[in-house]
């Protein structure tokens, strides 16, 4: 089947067409920069640039595949979790287009998009049964997959997403938004022992996380210390900050992995684009012999594609979604 996705839950608008869960043919990402001014996304302005870039992108995408709307058997859309106003854009121009069409529609859950990247990337390598860490600006969670649409969350944030926090601490370091992947350039040059943050939750025996205190404690070390010190140590606080950010991550992975006897960890969402991350994930699954897959950097961050192929495999499974179906803000994996 020649499946559309269409993904803009938050300030991303994507689409993709995509070959079963199998091959890419295009995947058209537009981020959104009228936030950065912000700090953080501004709903009302992404749903705005959403609405502007919709049609572009959706024509850059069949170009890019080489195909017209009516060689199109599927269409798919990211119907929850996310911002109900953006949201609203994709979902609709998804469902009008397959109304159009005459074309069935499927609604996709954007967290299984996500943990879905893995299976249309990795194919054959992937075990059925396998963990998944969902980790971005929105989520970190642990999840036991036992196959698709066979979910066991193991453990979540009980506050703030991983991806949250290194958003806020970017902002507090003056590196901009979204943050992440410059906090994530500039630790590679500093000294991960500089500075003790604390790691949360890593003496409790469940596979939760929390990362408002190791924001708190950056928040109060930048105020006690100084702008001065902060400018002059910059890459030394990033590197601190992100060990104590990751490592939690990588007990609970590993923890796990062990536990439930899988044979293979992947990762998912924006901050699986982490090299700090797949460094000790890899160092240290390969000590108990477990298999580490990750997807490359475009379909880790929010993507058609990823709803494409989830898109796919759940029609295969369920079959159509109702037109009537709505978007959900609050939606949860399982
Ligand atoms: O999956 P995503 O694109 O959007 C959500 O669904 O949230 O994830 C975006 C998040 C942001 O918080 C961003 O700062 C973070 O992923 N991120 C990273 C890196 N690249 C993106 N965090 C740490 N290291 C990176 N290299
Ligand atoms: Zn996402």
């Amino acid at each position: 089947m020649i499946v559309l996705g269409v993904e803009s839950s938050c300030d991303e608008t994507s689409v993709a067409v995509v070959e079963n869960c199998e091959k890419i043919r295009s995947n058209v990402i537009l981020s959104q920069l009228v936030h950065s001014d912000f700090g953080g996304v501004v709903p009302e302005l992404a749903s705005r640039e959403h609405l502007k870039a919709i049609t572009t992108v959706y024509r850059e995408a069949l170009d890019k595949a080489g195909v017209v709307p009516e060689q199109i058997d599927l269409f798919t859309a990211t119907y929850g979790p996310g911002l109900v106003g953006a949201l609203l854009v994709g979902l609709n121009f998804s469902k009008g287009l397959a109304f159009g069409y005459d074309k069935p529609f499927v609604a996709v859950n954007h967290l299984e998009g996500h943990l879905t990247a893995n299976m249309l990337i990795h194919q054959d390598a992937l075990p059925q049964k396998h963990l998944t860490l969902i980790i971005s600006g929105g989520h970190t969670s642990l999840v036991l997959v036992n196959g698709f649409s066979d979910y066991i969350l193991l453990g979540q944030t009980r506050d703030d997403a991983v991806g949250e926090a290194y958003d806020k601490v970017a902002k507090l370091l003056g590196l901009g938004y979204p943050g992440g992947h410059v906090v994530d350039r500039l630790a590679k040059d500093g000294d991960r022992h500089f500075h003790k943050f604390p790691r949360g939750m890593i003496k409790e025996d469940n596979f939760d996380f929390s990362y408002s205190g190791l924001k708190t404690a950056v928040a109060l070390y930048v105020k006690d210390v100084g702008e001065d010190k902060v400018q002059a140590n910059l890459a030394d606080i990033c590197a601190s900050f992100q060990e104590a950010a990751l490592e939690v991550l990588v007990e609970r992975a590993v923890r796990a992995a062990s536990e439930y006897q899988v044979e293979a960890v992947t990762l998912s969402g924006g901050v699986a684009s982490n090299s700090r991350l797949k460094e000790l994930m890899q160092e240290e699954l390969s000590k108990i012999g477990v298999k580490f897959l990750f997807p490359p950097p475009e379909l880790c961050t929010d993507n058609a594609a990823m709803i494409a192929a989830t898109g796919y495999l759940r029609y295969k499974s369920d079959g159509p979604s109702n037109l009537t179906v709505n978007a959900v803000p609050y939606l949860a994996l399982v």
